[in-house]
């Protein structure tokens, strides 16, 4: 069979790419491995964790915020295996969505192992041992990531984990050490600490999600203190785990070089992620890795060093974010056509799950600073924001970062109620390269929470917010 584009991975990359470019009438073939597609987004990340942290977060409220309102619930309680089974059938109905628009634009597909025999013959392996061989033009590597694994704390699957099992845990665990203060730790943390988990994060450097604006998770970090008694064991490197019978010791190092021992019921090791290449057979094409990170090396178009060769997302630099694949899935879909797309990686917004939920898009104040760019700051709490109060939801904050000479917004920081969401009114202002008093001056409905970002750009412009 002869291709013009064979896609190896089905990942938020990998199917979007293949998408296109059957839309752009290239002859496309997916080949995964797994049994279903949309890889770790749609089967083990996004997905899965956004529905138990929505299921977890409607016990959280009832448990703790529905009296206030006036409503009373009796016998309140945790069905684990139901909370789970829901998330697997939300997982199921995304994953098929995937399969029907393969179908709709005629991707073909394959299940099994795909590796490269050279650069336009692809083999692929199947489960049973099987092979089959196909001929392409053109090649899209987009076999995405894995978990980090710290190579002395060996990860058993049943009490040292990784995100992967902590999407079955199908108990409310008493207690758990969560290694890692970055977005996993702390979303999945969230799930079980909502559920009553005693949650402990233990993390090597002195601030949480700490490649954000410093601002947000030193909030955050206050507020999961406040609000689910997590605890929070900064400056802490984590220096080995043991699993005995159903208790997990973990042992780190404090800043003071001292000895500290933690004990749980479960281990979520959470430390990032690393780029999957394995089987792949790179060196048979001469594709060498990159010594850092272990991700394939690219060109500003995507392609390696082979021609044709082209790879996407987790698997090669830049944020391991599943909308960045994405983008560069449609990119590599129109250079392939012979179009001339574009992706502004300055402006990939990045968005936390938790609550208060964490968003931002372009320059931190640290990056400002550190680059010698005057800039004017400008921020407004959601505890002055009406309608935060009718939904008590008055932790966290906008903060609007503009060029002290332009005015033009160079980054958007916040954390509150709904600011996932309200993340993209920042992204597109910023890709309209719009200033402060743009967004100032545009009407924003009210009682809605996107009137703090107004706020934030008004005290940004000439510090003059109104309801503060
Ligand atoms: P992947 O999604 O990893 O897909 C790669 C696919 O390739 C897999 O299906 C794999 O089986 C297949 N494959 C690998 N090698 C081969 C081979 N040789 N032959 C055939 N198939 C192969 N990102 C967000 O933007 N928002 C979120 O809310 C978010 N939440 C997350 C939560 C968790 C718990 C995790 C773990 C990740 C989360 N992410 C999130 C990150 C996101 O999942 C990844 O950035 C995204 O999935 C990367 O997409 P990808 O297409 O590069 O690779
Ligand atoms: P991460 O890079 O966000 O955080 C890992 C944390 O572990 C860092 O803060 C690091 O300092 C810490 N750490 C590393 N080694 C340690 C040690 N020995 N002891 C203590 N702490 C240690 O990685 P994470 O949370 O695993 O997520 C992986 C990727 O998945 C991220 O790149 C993220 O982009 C993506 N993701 C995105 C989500 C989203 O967009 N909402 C949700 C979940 C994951």
């Amino acid at each position: 069979m002869q291709y013009d584009v064979v896609v190896i991975g089905s990942g938020p990359g990998g199917y979007v790419s293949a998408i296109r470019c059957a839309q752009l009438g290239l002859k496309t073939l997916v080949i995964e491995k797994y049994k279903t597609f949309g890889g770790t987004c749609l089967n083990v990340g996004c997905i899965p964790s956004k529905a138990l942290l929505d299921s977890s977060e409607h016990y959280h409220n009832a448990a703790h915020s529905f009296a206030t309102h006036g409503i009373n619930v009796k016998d309140l309680k945790v069905d684990m295996p139901q909370m789970i089974a829901r998330k697997d059938d939300v997982v199921a109905q995304n994953t098929a969505g995937i399969q029907y628009l393969f179908k709709k634009n005629k991707v073909d597909s394959l299940e099994g192992v795909g590796s490269f025999v050279d650069k336009n013959t692809i083999l692929v392996t199947k489960a049973d041992g099987k092979t089959e061989t196909i001929s392409t033009k053109n090649v899209i590597i987009a076999t995405g990531s894995k978990p980090t694994a710290l190579p002395f704390l060996p990860i058993d699957k049943k009490r040292i984990i990784t995100s992967t099992e902590a999407l079955n845990i199908k108990e409310v665990p008493k207690t758990m050490v969560v290694i890692g203060g970055g977005v996993i730790g702390l979303e999945l943390g969230s799930v079980y600490a909502r559920l009553g988990t005693k949650v402990s994060v233990v993390e090597y450097l002195p601030s949480i999600i700490a490649t954000m604006d410093a601002s947000l998770g030193k909030e955050l970090q206050r507020v999961l203190k406040k609000s689910l008694g997590m605890e929070f064991y900064m400056n802490h490197k984590v220096t080995g785990a043991t699993a005995k019978g159903k208790t997990v010791t973990v042992n780190a190092e404090n800043a003071k070089g001292e000895a500290v021992s933690l004990e749980a019921d479960y281990c979520i090791v959470a430390v990032g992620r690393t780029a999957y290449t394995e089987g792949l057979g790179l060196e048979k094409i001469g594709i060498t890795l990159e010594e850092r990170g272990k991700k394939i090396p690219v060109n500003a178009h995507l392609e390696t060093s082979v021609k044709g060769v082209y790879a996407i997302g987790d698997v090669v630099a830049g944020a391991m974010l599943a909308h960045k694949a994405e983008d560069e899935g449609i990119f590599v879909a129109e250079t392939i056509a012979g179009q001339k797309p574009h992706i502004n990686y300055n402006l990939i917004p990045g968005v936390v799950y938790t609550w208060p939920e964490v968003a931002s898009v372009g320059k931190t104040e640290e990056e400002l600073k550190a680059s010698g760019i005057a800039f004017k700051a400008g921020s407004f709490p959601f505890k002055a924001s009406g309608r935060a109060k009718a939904s008590m939801d008055t932790d966290g904050f906008v903060k609007v970062l503009a060029d002290a000479k332009t005015d033009e917004i160079l980054g958007v920081h916040m954390i509150g109620p709904r600011v996932a969401d309200m993340i993209a009114e920042a992204v597109v202002a910023m890709e309209f390269r719009a200033s402060a008093e743009d967004i100032a001056r545009i009407c924003h409905a009210h009682p809605t929470f996107t009137e703090a970002l107004k706020e934030a750009a008004l005290a940004a412009t000439d510090n003059r917010a109104i309801h503060i």
